[in-house]
């Protein structure tokens, strides 16, 4: 045998991943459940095909690399995952690595560690992000699992990995399940930052008609500054490109329903289930889901009308003001995922690194971002804050920027236009810096319809209210 590591499932993302360990010297094994594919793959491997083993069936694809056995799986998420565990448990051996690098719930990876427990066979669960071109060149990796099992495919994990400036954008972030879950707020906050992006657009083009391109102008020179990230510098070529056939700006002959995975879904419901505000990525996932309504929203559009756009072009203040305004949603978004992986961290007792997460998300991801350099360097100098927008830059970076926010949701809400992400940040923001909030209220009333009771500002205690004998 003369492979170091195994892969299954050479679809375009473990196809990628399997080019980019035979780039970097890693003898590969691959397998795909239709054959026909496997030597497809093999023959425009081109050079690297001196690095790859194709194998027919699993039982020579085990044959084929050098015990204890590091398998990649990059099947899909779900059924496929277990189906695909259950027979190579059978061909593996002791201390062999079964790595789910697909984009797993990690509650499913927490039970497939326990389901392997006592099997002899080690388990990893990896998050992977970066698209097709991460794959191939570099993509951030979030690993869970042990610690020590992790450090027996690290070297080959770290050298696949994305780079900033010297460092791999690879970590292990913690037992079980903490790799996918970190990768499931990574998606979560793609979702949020996404669709805050979208809305801006929405404002530009609904709001004063301006063509993709000019709005295309705009997020490329935004790309220049703090929004400086892989989606502003994408959505800028995206704007800026034509449609081949019809030669009008590609993004206006785009159906405007979007799909979606599960994975921005999965970080809503887990904070819903932790109870920790997230507001700005839950509002980004409903979003998606409207979108796909789209039958609905034209009898909607039909029974109430739309706003006629005002018109005009935008002044170089606006325009400021509707950078900061997704600046500041940005710093919104994160300070929710980060309060729900703080949770969880506590919760699953995983004890993430939150510096290393922010730090391994600078390169390769989907969000890398000048923004996540920012916030690594803070999170190391604050490591006990528990929100991130209490950390000392971003309490100056929020505060110059909230106004802006306020008054482009303003803007938005009177011309009628949806900004959904944007305004459940700034609401989120009001919320959290209000010492004194209104929940008293919740309270009494909790009390006169039920007797739940309440404390007191002045007395410890659990106290009921004079509710004419309804409570207490
Ligand atoms: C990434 C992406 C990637 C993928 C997801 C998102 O980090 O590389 O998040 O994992 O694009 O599947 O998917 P949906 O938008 O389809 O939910």
């Amino acid at each position: 045998s003369k492979a170091e590591i195994g892969l299954i499932g050479l679809g375009v993302m473990g196809s990628n991943l399997a080019l980019n360990i035979a780039e970097k010297g890693y003898p590969i094994a691959v397998y795909n459940r239709t054959s026909s594919r496997t030597g497809a793959f093999f023959e425009n491997a081109g050079d690297l095909r001196e690095n790859i083993v194709p194998c027919a069936t699993l039982e020579e694809l085990v044959a084929q690399i050098k015990p204890p056995r590091p398998i990649i799986l990059m099947v899909q998420a779900g059924k496929a995952v277990d189906e695909q565990i259950e027979v190579l448990r059978d061909l593996l051996q002791k201390d062999d690595i079964i790595i789910d690098a697909g984009n797993a719930n990690f509650r499913d990876t927490i039970r497939r560690f326990e389901e392997l427990e006592g099997s002899g066979l080690t388990f990893i669960g990896m998050g992977v992000s970066g698209g097709e071109e991460g794959a191939r060149h570099g993509p951030s990796i979030m690993v869970g699992g042990k610690e020590d099992a992790y450090k027996r495919v690290e070297k080959v994990l770290t050298a696949i990995a994305a780079r900033f400036e010297d460092e791999p954008c690879c970590a292990w972030l913690g037992e079980g399940g903490a790799g996918h879950f970190v990768k499931t707020i990574h998606n979560g906050i793609e979702y949020a930052d996404m669709q805050m992006i979208a809305e801006i657009y929405g404002i530009l083009r609904d709001g004063f008609g301006m063509k993709a391109g000019e709005i295309g102008a705009i997020f490329k020179r935004w790309n220049e500054g703090r929004l400086n990230s892989y989606l502003v510098e994408i959505t800028a070529a995206v704007l800026e490109a034509n449609d081949p056939q019809t030669g009008k700006a590609m993004v206006d002959m785009i159906l405007d329903r979007a799909g979606q995975k599960g994975t921005g879904r999965w970080s809503a419901i887990e904070a819903q289930m932790m109870g920790v505000p997230a507001t700005a990525i839950e509002a980004a996932v409903a979003a998606r889901s409207l979108s796909a309504e789209k039958s609905l929203r034209e009898a909607a559009s039909e029974a109430y009308g739309e706003p006629a756009p005002a018109g005009g072009t935008p002044d170089a203040a606006f325009i400021d003001d509707l950078e900061l305004a997704l600046f500041a949603g940005k710093i919104a978004a994160y300070a929710q995922g980060f309060a729900v992986m703080a949770e969880a961290s506590s919760e699953f007792k995983w004890n993430l690194p939150m510096p290393t997460i922010a730090r391994i998300w600078r390169a390769g991801c989907i969000i890398r971002s000048q923004f996540l350099g920012t916030l690594a360097q803070s999170f190391e100098a604050d490591a006990g804050a528990e929100n991130l927008l209490l950390i000392g830059d971003f309490v100056a970076m929020m505060k110059e920027a909230n106004p802006s926010l306020r008054r482009i949701v303003s803007h938005a809400a009177l011309a009628g236009l949806p900004v959904p992400a944007l305004s459940a940040a700034l609401g989120y923001f009001d919320a959290f810096r209000q010492a004194r909030g209104t929940a008293n209220l919740i309270q009494a009333q909790r009390d006169f319809f039920g007797a739940h009771g309440f404390e007191r500002i002045d007395a410890e205690g659990e106290h009921h209210g004079p509710w004419g004998g309804k409570a207490g």
